[in-house]
């Protein structure tokens, strides 16, 4: 996890140093798994609105070519579940068919599948790990051949990384 880690490089806040927040990702090639919804898709929103060319995944085709159809532009929807390695070929096979590198990854991607200790199947631990651990890491893995100097990776968490300290 270390060398994933060292290359994770938190992002500028919008309101700081008075950039040009229209245009900061001008010519930026922007890579959001689990685009087609939620936190995923608004990002995408953003970052085209922000200039960026913005590829976006998801398993959901339905929900893909939606949002893909929202985002209008600058767009492009590759179907695939972050858990299987082929699919994460085939997004970044289809990134280089039209760039030479990527300057954000953004592996949000993921899903919660609750239960308390006691009650925690098989079945469910699986597709978390899956999921969650396996499909982050090689999504950012196999992106770092196309990462270059100033290259971000976005990772998205989750509040159950706080330990609750009892205060409301
Ligand atoms: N909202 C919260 O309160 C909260 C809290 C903690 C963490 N998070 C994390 O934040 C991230 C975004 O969640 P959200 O709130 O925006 O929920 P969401 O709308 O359900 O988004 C989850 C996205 O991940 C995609 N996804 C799930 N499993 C996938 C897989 N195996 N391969 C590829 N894509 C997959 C989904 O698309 P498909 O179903 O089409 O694959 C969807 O686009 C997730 O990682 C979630 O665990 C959210």
């Amino acid at each position: 996890m270390c060398s994933l880690l060292s290359h994770l490089i938190i992002g500028k806040t919008y309101s700081e140093g008075g950039e040009n927040i229209l245009t900061k990702l001008e010519g930026k090639v922007a890579i959001i798994t689990g685009g087609n919804s939620g936190i995923g898709l608004a990002t995408a929103k953003r970052f085209v609105a922000e200039g960026a060319s913005v590829y976006i995944t998801g398993r959901r085709k339905p929900e893909l070519d939606a949002a893909v159809q929202q985002i209008g532009k600058n767009v492009t929807g590759v179907q695939g579940d972050v858990s299987n390695l082929a699919d994460l070929d085939r997004l970044y096979a289809t990134v280089q068919q039209q760039h030479d590198h990527i300057d954000v990854v953004f592996a949000n991607a993921g899903l919660g599948d609750l239960a308390p200790l006691g009650e925690i199947s098989e079945a469910s631990f699986d597709k978390t790990f899956d999921v969650n651990v396996k499909g982050l890491l090689f999504t950012v893995q196999k992106a770092l051949p196309f990462l270059r100097e100033g290259s971000s990776i976005i990772l998205t968490a989750s509040t159950t990384t706080r330990q609750w300290d009892g205060a409301d």
